[in-house]
């Protein structure tokens, strides 16, 4: 996170808006934490040119709560759903929606595994299913740091579902396609726990079956996200780094950032003659997750930890992948990009 935006966070946490208390002791149904959600709100849908079409929702639990929310809110009883496999949160989804709605026909209609989920499919290679209510997808593979370029076809009739975790708010993104985009918070958007679900108001009238209230994406709509105390830091981070997206430039000005940084990176990458090699196919690298690996895993090991030593800490890939994993989210400040790449270049040289 941005530290101007930590501060602030620090001296919310005492004393939020001259109020002398600070927002972890605010009541949830008083005035002060209205303007928060409010706040939250607001800034968010400026932010993301949402238009009203579609409801935000701020919903307690990561993402992955959401694999399981989205088919119980979404996917009737022997309904059809794609869900093409491009990393392992995909993957995840798969299995979730599979448990939440056993009768359903959940369809991978690439599965990515086979090819080591080094490239996103194209839509040749992903036919959409007749009669399908919804497209799962992932906009950007957080661990094999591939990134579509282009949104999904899906079935006629159907929407897409986008689990933007790992890059919302870094580009704009076209809402008149998708009927729901939901991110877990710990990334664009401050605090691990809670997740914004971005929904087409339509969509939360068809719910096909009713749901516990805390299950269920028109109850939270119907209780403006206040059905029981809600995680209110977690919101208040979120307006926080709404506001500070927003000062920066916006969403536009994220998005000329994120290439600034991946473009050194990979540049880096693609000079090094093969000593780094990236896990996915150019056509389709990410430009927050630079993910690659060293000629052997000794080498990767050696790479972090060194690297860890110089202050550059945080490169391990994700446990299930292996090599290295440079995240460069919105927050992440140029020099520090030019930090790691400078230390590739020493690694490549004492080491290549
Ligand atoms: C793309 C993507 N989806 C889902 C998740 C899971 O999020 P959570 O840990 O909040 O459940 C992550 C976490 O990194 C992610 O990157």
């Amino acid at each position: 996170m941005p530290e101007e935006v930590l501060r602030e966070l620090g001296g919310d946490l005492l004393d939020l808006e001259g109020t002398g208390i600070g927002i972890l002791e605010h009541s949830h149904r008083q005035p002060p934490f209205d303007r928060v959600l409010e706040g939250a709100l607001d800034c968010c849908r400026r932010l993301g040119g949402i238009p009203d079409s579609h409801e935000i929702l701020f919903v307690p639990g990561g993402a992955t709560l959401q694999f399981t929310l989205i088919p119980l809110n979404l996917l009737p009883d022997g309904g059809v759903a794609d869900y093409p496999d491009t990393d392992i949160w995909t993957a995840k989804a798969i299995v979730e929606a599979r448990d939440a709605v056993p009768n359903a026909q959940i369809v991978v209609p690439f599965e990515g595994k086979r090819c080591a989920y080094d490239h996103v499919p194209s839509d040749a290679e992903c036919p959409a299913s007749k009669g399908a209510v919804y497209l799962h997808y992932c906009s950007n593979n957080t661990v094999h740091g591939t990134q579509y370029q282009r949104l999904p076809r899906c079935a006629d009739g159907a929407v897409l579902v986008n689990d933007a975790s790992s890059e919302i708010f870094s580009r704009p993104m076209d809402w008149s396609k998708h009927g729901l985009v939901y991110a877990s918070g710990q990334k664009n958007l401050g605090v691990a726990g809670m997740s914004v679900v971005i929904i087409r108001r339509d969509l939360l009238q068809r719910a096909p079956r009713k749901l516990p209230s805390m299950l269920s994406y028109a109850a939270h709509a119907k209780a403006g996200s206040r059905i029981n105390t809600p995680p209110n830091f977690a919101i208040h981070a979120l307006w926080r780094m709404c506001q500070w997206m927003v000062r920066e430039g916006g969403v536009g000005e994220m998005e000329r950032r994120s290439h600034a940084r991946a473009t050194l990176v990979w540049e880096t990458i693609d000079a090094s003659g093969g000593f780094y090699t990236p896990l996915g196919q150019a056509s389709c690298r990410s430009v927050i997750n630079a993910s690659f690996r060293l000629p052997n895993a000794q080498l990767d090991q050696r790479f972090w930890k060194d690297a860890a030593k110089d202050g550059i800490d945080g490169l391990a890939g994700h446990r299930e992948a292996g090599g290295i994993r440079a995240s460069m989210y919105n927050s992440c400040p140029l020099p520090a990009v030019e930090a790691l790449v400078a230390f590739m270049h020493e690694f490549k040289r004492t080491n290549g």
